[in-house]
């Protein structure tokens, strides 16, 4: 019998690509439900494009600072995406806003990685931001993207303990291992068809057991 087609995944990156390469390695198992065939970068510069080349992956900049406006970046990419036959957006540090009109043309096909436990702590320096809080859990999330920034179904989390000490730089460095997890089970369950979007909220098929990193 043949194998079911694996779905096409374009991730897109604007700096050093480590949760890019964490989904690139997942890909290389026959078995995963999802193949990268893109990565595309809104900066020429960013350190992640080297890394998919050297993966064997398609890697192009796609550089804002070219376009007038966001309306009109947004269509290059949405035209790059399009090309590739992409199935499938995977954002992963890519920090550029999106027009209502592009998400609306990705709607329930584009995941995005944000480091802190949504909806606690949107936008930047999440580290410092569950700090100031106060929190003793922090974390991750992986959520479908909708028009507003940091907001969307929510399909996984993962959460690691604020410790005495911690300051922003620590817990960067334990929340990102922790991305580097979830963000490919996530893809793996989103691909595989075990996670699934209704309406605005996120199915999941299987229970997760008491006790483990990603709760739904
Ligand atoms: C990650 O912490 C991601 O959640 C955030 O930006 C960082 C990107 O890291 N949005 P990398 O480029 O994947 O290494």
């Amino acid at each position: 019998m043949a194998s079911p087609r694996k779905i096409r995944v374009a991730v897109l990156i604007s700096g050093r690509g480590s949760n890019m390469v964490a989904l690139i390695e997942a890909a290389k198992d026959p078995a995963y439900p999802a193949e990268i065939v893109l990565v595309l970068s809104n900066r020429p510069d960013a350190a992640g494009l080297g890394r998919a080349a050297e993966a064997g992956i398609p890697a192009r900049a796609v550089d804002h600072r070219a376009f007038p406006d966001r309306a009109s970046f947004d269509a290059a990419l949405d035209a790059e995406l399009r090309a590739a036959d992409v199935d499938l957006v995977c954002l992963a540090g890519f920090m550029r806003i999106f027009t209502p009109a592009f998400v609306a043309g990705w709607a329930g096909r584009m995941l995005n990685i944000h480091p802190s436990l949504l909806p606690l702590f949107k936008g930047t320096h999440t580290h410092a931001q569950a700090l100031e809080a106060g929190v003793r859990l922090h974390g991750c999330t992986v959520h479908f993207v909708v028009p507003e920034l940091d907001a969307g179904p929510i399909v996984a989390q993962a959460a690691i303990p604020v410790r005495e000490g911690d300051d922003p730089d620590s817990l960067a460095d334990r929340v990102i291992v922790q991305e580097r997890r979830l963000y490919p089970a996530v893809l793996a369950m989103v691909a595989g068809g075990r996670a699934r979007l209704e309406g605005d909220r996120v199915v999941i098929a299987d229970t997760a057991p008491e006790g483990v990193l990603f709760s739904v």
